[in-house]
């Protein structure tokens, strides 16, 4: 394997592989010298993952590009598959992308250079889900046992469905919360549907999801209020978290939606040390990509 595709290519033994680089990296500020040219194709919005490749890049050493989808050829009809060749052929080696489409790599997967998701529709957001892996990591120094309660609209998030899998393959509890519109039976596999968030004693991490109303296509639709009663963070239930509980949100946050506008830094949130945290568990998965330590 020489992409970086999906967390379901990579074994446990990698997973925690990554996490203590990540850790070590975060911890000694250790720069890397991958001399290798990379490009970000983001043609989705992205604020943290775009950001953090990048910056997770400038410590790599690497040579970077940043392909602006809306003054690209794509405009002209280009495919993906054309501009990303087009990539390959001027001598770039890794490609990381963002795309709308749940498998746009597998168009991609018979070309030379090396391609990263960065998120691929509803299906998948790897980076996102090993820099969770890797806070909760961080807090916990395990992942037995621990009781796992992924909220919201978790039939769209590709980081909810990313972290389902790993989590549950990991040896931790999962539990499920939010509108059952937003719901698949097939997520039973990885865990167990609970009717209420009133009583949050038992959940070592809660994981709020955003409302992702740009993938919707269905008619269920909710008041922000609403949603927020229903299934929010607000400062009671928060109240009722032990005190070693963390609290994640891959973010961006509907402040007063997913979480009280109160709580998005308080004590318990690690929704910014996630942030801090991307950028070396990205440069721990550039290495790994540029070294093919997967192939
Ligand atoms: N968490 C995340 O993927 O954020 P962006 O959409 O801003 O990249």
């Amino acid at each position: 394997m020489k992409d970086f595709l999906s967390v379901d290519d990579l074994n446990n033994e990698e997973v925690y592989g990554l996490i203590r680089r990540s850790l070590f990296l975060k911890e000694t500020k250790t720069s890397l010298n991958l001399d290798k040219s990379i490009v970000n194709m983001f043609f989705e919005n992205s604020t943290r993952t775009k950001h953090s490749f990048e910056m997770s890049q400038k410590y790599c050493n690497m040579h970077v590009m940043n392909f602006d989808a809306q003054a690209s050829s794509i405009y002209k009809g280009e495919s993906l598959y054309d501009s990303v060749l087009t990539m390959e052929a001027i001598g770039v080696d890794i490609a990381v992308i963002r795309h709308e489409d749940d498998t746009f790599y597998e168009e991609l997967k018979d070309l030379k250079i090396k391609i990263v998701n960065a998120g691929s529709g509803k299906g998948a957001h790897p980076s996102q889900s090993l820099l969770d892996m890797m806070t909760i990591y961080e807090h916990y120094r395990k992942f037995e046992d621990l009781n796992i309660l992924i909220v919201g609209d978790i039939l769209h998030s590709r980081v909810a469905m990313s972290n389902m899998k790993l989590l549950h393959r990991l040896g931790a509890n999962i539990h499920f919360y939010g509108p059952m519109e937003w719901f698949k039976e097939e997520f039973l596999e990885f865990g167990e549907r609970v009717n209420d968030i009133d009583d949050l004693q038992d959940v070592d991490v809660v994981m709020l999801h955003r409302i992702q109303l740009e993938r919707h296509d269905e008619k269920f639709c909710i008041s922000k209020e609403d949603y927020y009663n229903q299934y929010g963070l607000t400062p009671k239930r928060y109240e009722t978290l032990k005190d070693n509980a963390i609290v994640l949100h891959p973010a961006p946050v509907n402040r007063g939606i997913e979480i009280d506008d109160s709580l998005v830094e308080a004590s318990k949130s690690k929704i910014y040390e996630q942030m801090r945290n991307g950028v070396y568990m990205r440069m721990a998965i550039l290495e790994d990509v540029v070294e093919e330590r997967y192939a």
